[in-house]
C-alpha cells in the first residue's frame, strides 16, 4: 500500500521540482529555464533512464520518464512520482527489520554496479582539486578552507596509488536523493549526477557524507526524533564503512577521497552553515 507522500518538493536555484496531476496520475516535473543548468538536467535524466534499464532488482525504484519538453531556453522532464518516505520520516519511524531490508537493497545497488576491473584515480583526483582551486579564488574564506587541506591531499595523491573498483554510480547518493517504503521493501533513487570518477565507491562516500557527517540532516527541517534518526544513520554508516573495506578502500584512502568529496561542495557553498560543515568535516577526516 502506498504511504502518505511526505515530499519536500523544491528545487535548487537552477531548477524547479513540482508535483503535477496528469489525468489519472500524479507526476513529478523537474524543469529549468537556466541555460547553464539545462545540460546538467538533461544529462541527469539520461543517466536516470540508463539506470532504470540496467538495474535488475524490482526493490530498487527509479522513476520512469513520461515526457520531455524542450522549447528554446526551457527544458522539463515529467517522471514517475515515488510515493515513499524521505529519510527523516523513514528513520524516525521504521522498524529494525525495515531498516535492515533497506540497507540490503542499497547493498545490492552497489553490488550490481561493481565491475571486475579497477581504475587508478590519482590523476582525476588531482585534476578535481585543481578545478576546485580555480573555482574558489574569488572568496577568501573558501580559499582558506581549501588551502588547509589541499597540500596534504595533493601530496597523498601524488605519492600513493589509489585504485578503485570500476563501475557506474548514481553520482549524488546522499539520503536526500533516496526515498524508502515504510516496510523497507523498496528504495527509490532520483537526482542522478555525472561524477568525476565512475566507481560505486563514490556512492558510498556520498552515503557516508550523510551517515557519518550528517550533511542532509543539517539541511533538513527540525524533527523531534533525533535519537532514532541518529541510530538509523549509525547503522547505515556501519554498513557503508564495512562495504568500503570489502571493496579494498583503506581508511587512509577513504579519508582522502571523502575530503575531495567535501571540497567539491566548496564552490557552491554560500551559507556560513555550509562552510562550517565543510571545515569541521575536513577536521573530522584529519586531513
Ligand atoms: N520522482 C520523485 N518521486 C518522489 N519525490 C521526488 C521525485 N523527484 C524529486 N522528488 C522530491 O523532490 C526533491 C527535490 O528533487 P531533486 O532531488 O531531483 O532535485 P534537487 O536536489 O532540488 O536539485 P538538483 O538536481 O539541482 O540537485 C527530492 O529531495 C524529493 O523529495
Ligand atoms: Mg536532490
Amino acid at each position: 500500500m502506498p504511504q502518505t507522500p511526505s515530499i519536500d518538493i523544491s528545487g535548487n536555484s537552477g531548477c524547479s521540482v513540482r508535483l503535477v496531476r496528469q489525468s489519472q496520475r500524479i507526476a513529478v516535473e523537474k524543469s529549468s529555464q537556466q541555460p547553464s543548468y539545462i545540460p546538467r538536467l538533461k544529462t541527469q535524466i539520461k543517466k536516470q533512464q540508463a539506470f532504470n534499464n540496467r538495474i535488475d532488482d524490482s526493490r530498487i525504484c527509479i522513476p520512469k520518464l513520461y515526457e520531455e519538453i524542450e522549447d528554446g531556453a526551457y527544458y522539463s522532464a515529467l517522471m514517475e512520482f515515488l510515493p515513499y518516505l524521505n529519510f527523516i520520516d523513514f528513520l524516525s519511524s521504521c522498524s529494525a527489520p525495515a531498516l535492515f531490508q533497506s540497507i540490503e537493497i542499497i547493498n545490492n545497488f552497489i553490488c550490481q554496479n561493481t565491475g571486475k576491473a579497477s581504475i587508478t584515480i590519482n590523476r582525476p583526483a588531482l585534476a578535481k582539486l585543481d578545478e576546485i582551486e580555480h573555482k574558489v579564488t574569488d572568496s577568501q574564506p573558501k580559499t582558506q578552507i581549501f588551502q588547509c587541506s589541499s597540500m596534504k591531499l595533493k601530496r597523498y595523491f601524488e605519492h600513493k596509488e589509489i585504485t578503485l573498483r570500476a563501475g557506474p554510480c548514481h553520482g549524488d547518493f546522499t539520503l536526500s536523493n533516496l526515498v524508502f517504503s515504510a516496510t523497507g521493501d523498496c528504495v527509490g533513487l532520483f537526482d542522478f549526477l555525472d561524477s568525476y570518477i565512475d566507481s560505486p565507491v563514490i556512492d558510498l562516500l556520498k552515503l557516508r557524507q550523510d551517515s557519518q557527517l550528517h550533511w542532509s540532516f543539517l539541511k533538513a527541517r527540525k524533527t523531534s526524533s533525533h535519537i532514532r534518526i541518529y541510530q538509523g544513520l549509525k547503522k547505515l554508516d556501519l554498513f557503508a564503512q564495512r562495504k568500503l573495506s570489502k571493496l579494498g578502500v583503506s581508511e587512509d584512502a577513504y579519508r582522502a577521497l571523502q575530503a575531495v568529496n567535501l571540497l567539491r561542495i566548496l564552490p557552491y557553498a554560500n551559507e556560513p552553515e555550509t562552510l562550517n560543515f565543510i571545515q569541521s568535516s575536513l577536521k573530522n577526516m584529519e586531513i
